[in-house]
């Protein structure tokens, strides 16, 4: 109910809007001589953001110097410099082009063995705490709902963990796999409870695709089934979408 949906012409003009949103944030914490808390996300759908936030910083000097930011997830297992790593497509899509201190970016860790995993995610979330929560949490949407890897069933209050990918989640990414057999069935995941309590979120969506599962997610109930209707609930979201992601609203 609380939601609020800004439809542009198209995604690279949404971006925009979305890295100025960004840019103005970070602006306001330097002024404030505070740290900016960033939540971020990966998949194609951020990518023009990060590209307008590197243009930002090398054309009109945006320092990131004041940023710390968290991933929402990583596949497990996932080594860091794997072609399909999160932490990889991170780096090249923004952290190596701006001035963000490496100390100051995290991405879950995928690398870990099973018995340590609880003990990380328990500490990924107390650091996020410790900084006081995102300021700003960015989201994709995946064509089922998902938001970071809480997939269907995750409960609002879920907390960071390890999660089974749906098989339509594994379907979606097997060709960055070359196939499903190559696919993770695993993911670190921020859990929806750190989500929802960011004091701002803006979900990116694109493409006709996407329209259904944007429409269940504003205009449906609020359910485990589409983790993103969640989002309904919080006080500060809103969904930024080009045309066609929102043509059945
Ligand atoms: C993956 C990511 C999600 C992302 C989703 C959608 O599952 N873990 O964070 O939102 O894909 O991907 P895309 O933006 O490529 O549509």
């Amino acid at each position: 109910e609380n939601i609020g949906t800004v439809v542009y012409e198209n995604s690279t003009v949404a971006s925009k809007a979305v890295a100025k949103e960004i840019a103005d944030l970070i602006r306001v914490t330097q002024a404030q001589k505070k740290a900016c808390i960033l939540g971020l996300a990966t998949g194609s759908t951020p990518k023009g953001l990060y590209a307008e936030l590197v243009r930002l910083h090398k054309e009109e000097g945006l320092s990131f110097k004041n940023v710390i930011s968290f991933n929402l997830d990583e596949y497990y297992p996932m080594e860091p410099n794997s072609i399909n790593s999160y932490v990889r497509f991170m780096k090249e899509q923004l952290f190596n082009h701006v001035d963000i201190l490496p100390e100051n970016y995290n991405v879950p860790d995928g690398t870990l063995s099973k018995e340590e995993i609880a003990d990380y995610c328990d500490s990924y979330e107390a650091k996020i705490e410790a900084l006081g929560g995102f300021d700003l949490q960015i989201l994709g949407i995946g064509g089922n709902g998902h938001i970071g890897f809480n997939e269907s069933g995750s409960l609002q209050n879920s907390k960071t963990r390890l999660v089974a990918l749906d098989h339509i989640t594994r379907v979606a990414a097997s060709s960055d796999f070359s196939g499903l057999e190559n696919t993770p069935r695993t993911a670190i995941t921020l859990g929806v409870k750190k989500i929802m309590e960011a004091k701002r979120v803006i979900l990116m969506a694109w493409g006709e695709g996407k329209s259904n599962i944007i429409k269940a997610s504003t205009e449906g109930e609020v359910t485990s089934r589409v983790p993103a209707s969640y989002l309904q609930e919080h006080n500060n979201a809103t969904f930024v979408l080009d045309k066609e992601a929102a043509s059945k609203l």
